[in-house]
């Protein structure tokens, strides 16, 4: 006699385990089980087959929640993978910042934290810049201006350096200007950048640096080998988005 060996649903739950990206539950019914699998095989492909050009027409940002399984995340930063496993949702659960995840066909490619900043005007290096934002603003150098912060962000080391972070980061940057237009007051974006990523933010995306870190940046590339998660704030101004 020939035994066939079909497994249930729950049991081949268990099985793709290591290929889902939100948690299963094993109290579901079969029927939500059964898609829940076929999600999980759709998402096994992806892995297997998914390239760049494929990942930007495709991927959407989903606000962090207690149902994602952040296990396979891993970018080139220690502390930014960390942040994301460990500290991303209690510090949202305190208001204190929203994480946006990037996925693809539920593969976490990268994420963004989120809060809001403010910034003095005495920090910008550009004296013409500062005296025009003066005049038109009608305000003084310590007068504080609204601002967002981009607090963390990180591609997945897989997808990194590929042009997937320029295209996210495009993406972030019209979300907040369509913020400062629509919904709320809101002038400069700042980061925290890492010395590692300070070109991808100034060079790339025309960010500014604070005046004060201009000896600092003329060193920036021996800064980058010995201290490569120096943190630099830097700013860019909405107006010039
Ligand atoms: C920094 C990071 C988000 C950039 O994303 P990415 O997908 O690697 O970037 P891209 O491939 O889209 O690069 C876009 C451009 O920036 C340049 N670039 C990317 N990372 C760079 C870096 N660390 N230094 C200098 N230039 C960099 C690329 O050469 C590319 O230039 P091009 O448009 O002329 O080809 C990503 O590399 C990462 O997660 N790094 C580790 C975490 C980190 O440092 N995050 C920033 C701290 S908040």
């Amino acid at each position: 006699m020939r035994v066939t060996y079909a497994p249930n649903t729950k049991q081949l739950l268990r099985i793709i385990n290591p290929f889902l990206h939100q948690k299963p539950n094993l109290s579901n019914s079969g029927k939500e089980n059964a898609l829940f699998c076929m999600q999980s095989v759709v998402n096994l492909i992806g892995m297997m087959s998914m390239d760049i050009e494929y990942i930007k027409e495709n991927y959407i940002f989903e606000t962090l929640n207690e149902n994602h399984d952040l296990d396979d995340f891993e970018c080139e930063s220690e502390d930014l993978t960390n942040f994301l496993k460990n500290d991303a949702l209690n510090q949202q659960d305190l208001n204190l910042s929203l994480t946006h995840l990037v996925i693809c066909d539920g593969v976490i490619v990268g994420y963004v934290s989120i809060l809001t900043d403010s910034m003095k005007l005495k920090i910008l290096e550009d004296e013409t810049v500062k005296k025009e934002i003066r005049a038109e603003l009608n305000i003084t150098e310590n007068n504080e201006m609204p601002a967002i912060k981009i607090g963390r962000f990180a591609i997945d080391k897989e997808y990194a350096h590929k042009g997937l972070g320029k295209h996210v980061f495009r993406n972030v940057l019209l979300s907040i200007l369509d913020i400062s237009q629509n919904i709320v007051g809101l002038r400069f974006i700042t980061v925290d950048a890492y010395a590692s990523a300070f070109w991808f933010y100034v060079d790339k995306n025309n960010f500014k640096y604070r005046k004060n870190d201009q000896k600092l940046v003329d060193n920036m590339d021996e800064i980058i080998k010995i201290d490569s998660e120096r943190s630099f704030t830097l700013y860019k101004d909405l107006k010039s988005i």
